[in-house]
């Protein structure tokens, strides 16, 4: 009993350290670009061909049309689909795949998802925070 007590408070405090490491690397990250010359989120392939989106309103709909059930909430990927953010294929593959899937996932036509609905879901993907590096997690680096 004892036993069983103490290894439930070391596996929470585990998680709230992960979880603190976490935010720390997210505040850091958000402070090395605040002062940048191209104070921009976006970067690469993905930037030059993916349309405006709206953060909000894309996690609204990615709620809405279930597609957290597979890649689960944070776009981060589970037991029945793949991670899809922070760093989704470019928009162009990304729509495409939604809308004629080859594999195990459902279509969504343009009836169901409009043009201004991908982007937006493509803005939520691509906003997920960002894991901290495995190195950073001493209990992980070892
Ligand atoms: C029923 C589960 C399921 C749902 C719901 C689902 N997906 Fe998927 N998705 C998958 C699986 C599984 C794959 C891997 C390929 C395959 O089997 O189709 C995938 C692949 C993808 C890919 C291709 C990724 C790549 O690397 O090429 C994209 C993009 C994607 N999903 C986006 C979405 C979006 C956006 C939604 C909501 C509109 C959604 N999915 C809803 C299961 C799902």
């Amino acid at each position: 009993m004892v036993a069983r007590i103490r290894s439930a408070v070391v596996v929470q405090t585990m998680s709230s350290f992960v979880f603190l490491i976490g935010v720390t690397t997210l505040h850091t990250q958000g402070s090395a670009t605040e002062g940048a010359a191209a104070p921009t989120t976006q970067t690469g392939q993905a930037a030059a061909t993916a349309p405006p989106g709206r953060v909000d309103v894309g996690a609204a709909i990615y709620r809405k049309v279930g597609c957290f059930q597979c890649h689960v909430n944070e776009a981060q990927g589970g037991a029945n689909g793949p991670k899809l953010g922070p760093d989704p294929v470019p928009f162009t593959r990304f729509t495409q795949y939604v809308r004629r899937p080859t594999g195990d996932m459902p279509p969504y036509s343009e009836k169901v998802l409009s043009a201004q609905d991908m982007a937006d879901i493509y803005a939520f993907v691509r906003a997920r925070p960002r894991p901290p590096a495995v190195s950073a997690i001493p209990l992980l680096a070892q």
